[in-house]
């Protein structure tokens, strides 16, 4: 069975930094509760009009020059995102359009934090079963738009970043490289704990005024219990991959895990057993970027030489759904 790899990444984030001191004149907060509580010291939000989409442009097009590949070898593209441009269609057909790819199918995946190892074992299987030879994986994500900058909105709003993150997967040539394995959970049980709930086409209408005045166009998360579940599954995750593939934590590499909150990292690296210079951090300077966070801080991992190729990197992640999963890839 051939495998799949990666062979490039790239990555765009908008050039408008916001500060946390910026945050804090606008809401009841402060640059040290969020360095503190978070380790976020800015984020990058886009001005204007500017969907993920077109996000997702530059990271696409920065990823097939990294893979050495042009537009014309992309068979298939994998949008993971949650805050799609529009209700629909997929961001992914819009992405499409702009890269002028013709015909070439295009998939969305709604999986929030985990959405980039959703789609990575999507590509991964597509690739496998010899389905597509060169899949464009992305995940982009325009959060500020969508949040609630008031003192009411602060416990997530301080979170959450813009930006987009793309992967080429092919066939690789070298059995002993490329993604090794993919494992992914969700559990519904736990989708109110972190929710954008209107519009919604279980409502009817899908949007009422009371609902813009509740507040519910915009996400709202039990943060605590996130953050329990999140260091309870990571490190849970992490041993069971490691576990099926007849390998331990000494043998990984590098870590680039989703990038939620520093707290989170720190102890997930400290369940593992895990040395923090492996273990890539980029949320001080984008924030949470949602499906952009794994494929975003690889990017820059691979750029600064921390990922280099014949590297096992471990990928965690843990979201909203709720979702979480882990892969192995050897580079
Ligand atoms: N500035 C100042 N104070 C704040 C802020 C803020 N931005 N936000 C909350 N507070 C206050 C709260 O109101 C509370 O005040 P109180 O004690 O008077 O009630 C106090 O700070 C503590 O609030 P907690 O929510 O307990 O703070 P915590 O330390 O848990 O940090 C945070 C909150 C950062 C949200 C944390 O819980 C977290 O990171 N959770 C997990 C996030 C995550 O992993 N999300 C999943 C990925 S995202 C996705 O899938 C879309």
């Amino acid at each position: 069975m051939i495998r799949a790899r990666i062979a490039g990444t790239g990555r765009f984030l908008p050039p408008r930094v916001v500060t946390n001191d910026e945050l804090a004149v606008r809401m009841d907060t402060s640059d040290a509760w969020i360095r503190a509580r978070t380790g976020v010291e800015e984020r990058r939000w886009v001005e204007g009009d500017v969907g993920p989409a077109e996000l997702a442009e530059h990271a696409a097009r920065a990823a097939l020059t990294n893979a050495g590949r042009s537009l014309s070898d992309v068979d298939m593209v994998l949008f993971a995102t949650l805050s799609p441009d529009v209700f629909f269609p997929g961001s992914g057909c819009l992405l499409q359009a702009r890269l002028g790819l013709g015909n070439v199918p295009a998939m969305d995946l709604r999986n929030q934090c985990t959405g980039f190892l959703y789609g990575l074992q999507t590509a991964d299987a597509f690739v496998r079963a010899g389905l597509y030879r060169c899949v464009l994986l992305v995940g982009a994500e325009v959060h500020s738009s969508g949040l609630d900058v008031s003192t009411r909105g602060r416990d997530v709003a301080v979170l959450f970043g813009d930006g987009a993150g793309a992967a080429v997967i092919t066939p690789s040539d070298d059995a002993d490289a490329g993604i090794l394995d993919v494992l992914l959970h969700a559990d519904g049980s736990g989708a109110e704990l972190l929710m954008l709930e209107a519009p919604a086409s279980r409502c009817n209408p899908r949007l009422t005024p009371s609902m813009l005045e509740e507040g519910r166009h915009y996400p709202r998360m039990d943060g605590p219990a996130v953050f329990r579940r999140a260091v309870e599954r990571l490190p849970e995750v992490a041993r069971a991959i490691l576990a099926r593939n007849g390998l331990t934590v000494a043998d990984v590499d590098l870590v680039v895990p989703h990038q939620a909150n520093l707290r989170i990292n720190a102890h997930v690296a400290q369940a593992l057993g895990i040395p923090s210079e492996k273990v890539v951090h980029t949320v001080q300077r984008w924030g949470n970027t949602t499906a952009a966070s794994i494929p975003t801080a690889l990017d820059l991992a691979r750029e600064d030489g921390r990922a280099r190729p014949g590297q096992l990197v471990l990928v965690l992640a843990f979201g909203a759904g709720l979702t979480w999963g882990a892969a192995l890839v050897r580079l």
